[in-house]
């Protein structure tokens, strides 16, 4: 039997325990949460050793991810609400039930196979927050394809990219996507990554029409509804193996080039399931709105799978915080009587700023539990949090996980972990932390260092897509036979976990992951700059911003300002990853052996001229003084 949920930190520790000793059995029990159409006989059979690396989670059972999200549910909750939509302008809503979702589900299942889409194949999401974004989703797991969801602020260089390396067949998207009351064009965009060589793959696109804007089809389109409205509504269920490809999602890496991270079916769904029921305490009655976008790991996990799955009510939110305005989350959450609400710290610092006025149009009186996720949160955001919007009634779970993760792997459990603003508390059952030194010598109790997850767990990715040897090197290969983060960690002397943020090149702006490296070589091939480095600094609202230092080459006599370079490098990679800051130099400090020293450029990219460390290794250390002139 799957373990009841924890009241008591007792009952926690001793579940812990038991998950960290006996795995195989602990796992074994817990997969009884899905729904199997082919029974598993064993749980786990993984192994980090350098020359057997293998994970593999209840690899003979097969199951179907839609199957466990719709059909599951429907002999009880047909009626039940399993989609809210609350658009962009708040005149605009409406809802689906799971007995409805089902019946769209299996209709745009039809579809993807009336277009030849077969199990295995690769289809391109690139869509706002709207119903039919779920139901496209669910579609593909249902017959086997594998999503890939790029998301809407991406630019169509970014799009293509992603297309190229999955070789996806088909892409689907909306005419225009709303955000703020401004319209995004998807479909222009699709269109001019379709351009770009390397794309061949994709033999159409469908396109949802989101507004009745003018949109001009090119030879591969379709329409969503003239599809849907020729389809059949019967599509069964396609029993897939546990390990088949679930989806793949790009997320930054730190060598420039996005990674494909692969998740597989059983394993994901069962860490987003339980992770869902147990962190968040969910109840039958519960109206869970997690505001991430579906284009990130959150919004796979926590708007659609992990809710879905264990038949509870998600909202899905087109807009953004402040719009029409900054009262919007509020208002949102009195209309549905939401419960659940789970944010970012970047949205909550936002509207801190925003001052408190906006809390007095609303009574949150519904809500029961907060939660943060996406970049650490500092203790005063968390009070406010938990203060002004939970009216201090609701425990925030601040969940630290990351797209390779799959689910959240250091959290509070609501209602029974005792919490500190601005911790993650302690690992989640089946995972096993530990802070090691640059040695890779393990910290026992007090200390902080590198987060490495010892144990594998159901939910991780398996592989980097097409690219196995760098999945292995990236995460397998800094510490011995562990899972490397990436982020650095403090654990107290009560043995709570704080993560203090990323130790490589990746950067979390607005809490989304940026690779500096990738920005670099945007920057780089621009025709006026010679060179670039680009760092990270603290940012009131992001977290962290960009800031880019520029070499300009004196060759090229064109003029070009930190706008040009701004729009240059939003145009190749998105919105995400506009330049906070563009400090244009005549050097960077590089070691004897070439190297940028970044160390000093993020100190000084902070605002420290003063500590800057060991520079006894630099080429030329008058660079570092004409740097910090230029700053000054
Ligand atoms: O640095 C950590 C930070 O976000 C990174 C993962 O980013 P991504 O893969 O985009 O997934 C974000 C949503 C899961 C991590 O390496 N991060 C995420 N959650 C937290 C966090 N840092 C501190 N506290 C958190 N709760």
């Amino acid at each position: 039997m799957p373990i009841a949920r924890a009241q008591t930190m007792s009952a926690y520790k001793e579940a812990y325990k038991n998950s960290i000793e006996n795995p195989e059995e602990f796992w074994f029990e817990e997969g009884k949460r899905l729904r199997w159409s082919k029974p598993y006989s064993v749980a786990r059979d993984c192994s980090y050793a350098p020359n057997n690396h293998h994970i593999q989670w209840f690899a003979d059972g097969e199951l179907n991810v839609s199957d466990n999200c719709l059909d599951r549910h429907l002999d009880n909750l047909a009626h039940k609400t399993a989609i809210i939509w609350e658009g962009d302008n708040p005149t605009e809503s409406k809802s689906i039930s799971f007995g409805e979702l089902h019946q769209q589900v299996s209709k745009f299942g039809n579809v993807l196979k009336s277009l030849g889409i077969i199990k295995g194949d690769r289809v391109v999401l690139y869509l706002p927050m709207i119903i039919e974004a779920a139901i496209v989703m669910l579609a593909c797991t249902r017959i086997g394809a594998v999503h890939s969801i790029v998301f809407g602020g991406f630019s169509p260089a970014a799009l293509a990219s992603r297309i190229q390396d999955s070789q996806a067949k088909l892409v689907i998207t909306s005419n225009v996507s709303r955000r703020g009351g401004k319209a995004i064009p998807l479909k222009d965009n699709v269109d001019q990554a379709l351009s770009l060589p390397g794309t061949d793959s994709v033999k159409n696109v469908i396109t949802i029409q989101r507004t009745q804007e003018k949109t001009t089809l090119q030879e591969k389109d379709v329409w969503y509804h003239d599809l849907m409205a020729a389809a059949e509504s019967d599509c069964p269920a396609e029993p897939m193996n546990a390990e088949d490809p679930l989806f793949i999602l790009y997320t930054s890496g730190s060598t420039g080039k996005p990674k494909g991270v692969l998740h597989t079916t059983g394993g994901y769904l069962l860490h987003a399931n339980m992770t869902f029921e147990h962190i968040f305490a969910i109840e039958s009655d519960s109206v869970f709105w997690c505001t991430a976008d579906i284009g990130w790991i959150t919004g796979h996990s926590y708007v659609i799978y992990g809710v879905l799955s264990n038949g509870c009510t998600t909202v899905m939110f087109e807009g953004v915080p402040t719009y029409p305005q900054a009262d919007r989350f509020w208002q949102v959450i009195d209309k549905y009587n939401v419960t659940h609400f789970y944010t970012a710290p970047t949205a909550i610092r936002s509207l801190i700023r925003a001052g408190d006025e906006h809390l007095r149009t609303s009574s949150r009186d519904s809500l029961k539990v907060l939660g943060s996720v996406g970049e650490p949160i500092d203790p005063a955001s968390w009070r406010w949090f938990h203060k002004l919007v939970g009216k201090g009634r609701c425990p925030v779970v601040d969940t630290w996980w990351q797209t390779e993760t799959g689910g959240i792997l250091i959290t509070p459990l609501a209602e029974t972990t005792p919490l500190k603003p601005g911790s993650a508390t302690f690992p989640f059952y089946g995972i096993e932390p530990a802070i090691v030194d640059s040695n890779g010598q393990e910290i026992e109790n007090e200390g902080s260092g590198n987060l490495i997850i010892k144990q594998a767990w159901p939910g991780q990715a398996r592989s980097l897509y097409k690219d196995h040897i760098r999945f292995l090197e990236t995460y397998f290969s800094t510490y011995k036979e562990s899972y490397y983060t990436g982020d650095g960690c403090y654990r107290d002397g009560d043995g709570y976990y704080w993560i203090t943020g990323r130790v490589d090149d990746v950067i979390n702006v607005s809490g989304h992951r940026i690779d500096t490296a990738e920005i670099e070589a945007v920057l780089n091939d621009h025709p006026s700059v010679v060179e670039s480095a680009v760092v990270g600094f603290p940012h009131d609202i992001k977290g962290q911003g960009i800031y880019a230092y520029v070499i300009l080459d004196p060759q090229v006599n064109t003029v070009v300002t930190a706008s040009d370079l701004n729009t240059w490098v939003r145009q190749r990679i998105g919105v995400i990853a506009s330049l906070d800051k563009v400090h244009f130099t005549a050097n960077l400090p590089k070691t004897r052996s070439g190297k940028v020293m970044r160390r000093i450029l993020r100190k000084l990219a902070g605002g420290e001229t003063d500590n800057l460390g060991d520079i006894s290794t630099l080429l030329d250390p008058t660079v570092i003084e004409d740097l910090k002139k230029e700053i000054q």
